[in-house]
């Protein structure tokens, strides 16, 4: 409760009871079609939530130097919202209770209205950076808000509001940023030989890793798995789409650079907040892909392949969704990961509290 007791309120005003639980339209629709309902404001007040702490933990982070004890309180808040979506996963099951003929009694009367036009959901995407060209072709849900506000007052300030979502920051960005100021071998961006640290770090990790491609091909060629020289190329590409990943252009990236550092590193202690943060972005991302995985096959199996009232193609629409990633780089690096015997040494161990 903000601000302190003034007086005393009940439980059903503090909760705003009595408007919550007019907004559910009892007395016009069936058992079924009012557990639709609930069901999808379940959902979205879940959203709320999500937008809120994703926000927040976005705003933490967004600066030049992050406070130490900023580091738990952002891996706290993003626990939480994992937490949500798993919980949302599973909430599936309680729609799944409405037949397939339950649902065509009140489908047509939906019309065009779908989740597809939920702007929370939109907005919370946004919030964590998912970039228009990773969403389904032919399916532009801007393009929709863009309809919407058109014809409807709400429709507006929906457009509005994820406008100016686009022009903020997104956690995705800010997290790039505060990777990309994680101290490579003792040395930080601000220090004056930090691009030739930072080069050679990278550089002995490909040849770790070119290393270690060389000894598989080998090794898989004599275990019959191949011709040696087919195995080699294969693992030469590896070893190449790591220095694309790490030097985009020719040039290091210091983001990947950082992160990598961390991912290798995980057992030095002053590296144990920011890898616990990585894993949480991760847990995160993996939880809403399983979201998104659950609900199609919920509508599977509630209308099998049919058109999706919001005009895509339904399920195939749904599961294309599934692919869609916005941490990458968090995704990209376990592909290089090298084993600790092959990893570069660290040249200043006592920099990170490894005496
Ligand atoms: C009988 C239950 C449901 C069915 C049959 C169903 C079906 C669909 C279909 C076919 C789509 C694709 C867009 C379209 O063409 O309409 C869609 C999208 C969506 N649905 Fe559902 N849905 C159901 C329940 C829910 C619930 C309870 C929620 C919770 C808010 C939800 C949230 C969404 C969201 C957010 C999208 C957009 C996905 C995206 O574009 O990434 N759906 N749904």
């Amino acid at each position: 409760m903000s601000g302190g007791p003034q007086r005393s309120l009940s439980y059903g005003e503090y909760l705003s009871l009595t408007e919550l639980l007019a907004l559910q339209r009892d007395g016009d629709v069936s058992a079924d079609e009012m557990h639709f309902i609930v069901v999808h404001q379940t959902f979205e007040l879940w959203f709320k939530q999500v937008i809120r702490e994703l926000a927040e933990s976005r705003d933490v982070l967004d600066t030049e130097s992050v406070a130490e004890e900023a580091i738990p309180m952002v891996v706290h808040r993003l626990g939480r919202v994992t937490e949500i979506f798993r919980l949302m996963s599973q909430q599936w099951s309680v729609m799944e209770t409405l037949s397939p003929q339950d649902f065509l009694a009140f489908r047509d009367g939906l019309g065009s209205a779908s989740g597809f036009e939920s702007a929370q959901m939109r907005e919370l995407e946004i919030l964590i950076g998912l970039q228009d060209d990773h969403r389904n072709r032919g399916m532009d849900p801007l393009k929709r808000f863009i309809q919407m506000a058109e014809t409807s007052e709400q429709g507006k300030v929906d457009l509005e509001r994820l406008r100016s979502r686009m022009d903020e920051i997104s956690l995705w960005d800010t997290a790039r940023n505060w990777l990309g100021r994680t101290p490579i071998d003792g040395s930080t961006p601000d220090s004056t030989n930090d691009a030739e640290v930072v080069q050679s770090y990278v550089e002995a990790h490909i040849a770790a890793l070119e290393q270690h491609g060389s000894e598989m091909a080998e090794r898989m060629s004599e275990w019959g798995m191949g011709d040696s020289d087919a195995m080699k190329a294969r693992f030469a590409a590896v070893a190449k789409g790591a220095r694309d990943f790490l030097m985009p252009n020719g040039e290091v990236d210091r983001p990947r650079a950082g992160l990598l550092f961390i991912e290798s590193h995980r057992d030095l202690p002053l590296l144990a907040w920011p890898r616990t943060l990585i894993d949480r972005m991760i847990e995160l991302e993996e939880s809403m892909v399983k979201w998104r995985h659950s609900h199609a096959r919920m509508v599977e199996r509630i209308i099998g392949r049919r058109i999706g009232t919001g005009g895509s193609s339904g399920v195939d629409y749904l599961d294309a969704t599934t692919t869609y990633r916005v941490f990458t780089d968090l995704w990209a690096v376990r592909t290089i990961l090298v084993k600790s015997e092959l990893r570069p040494q660290i040249r200043d161990p006592e920099f990170y509290g490894f005496a």
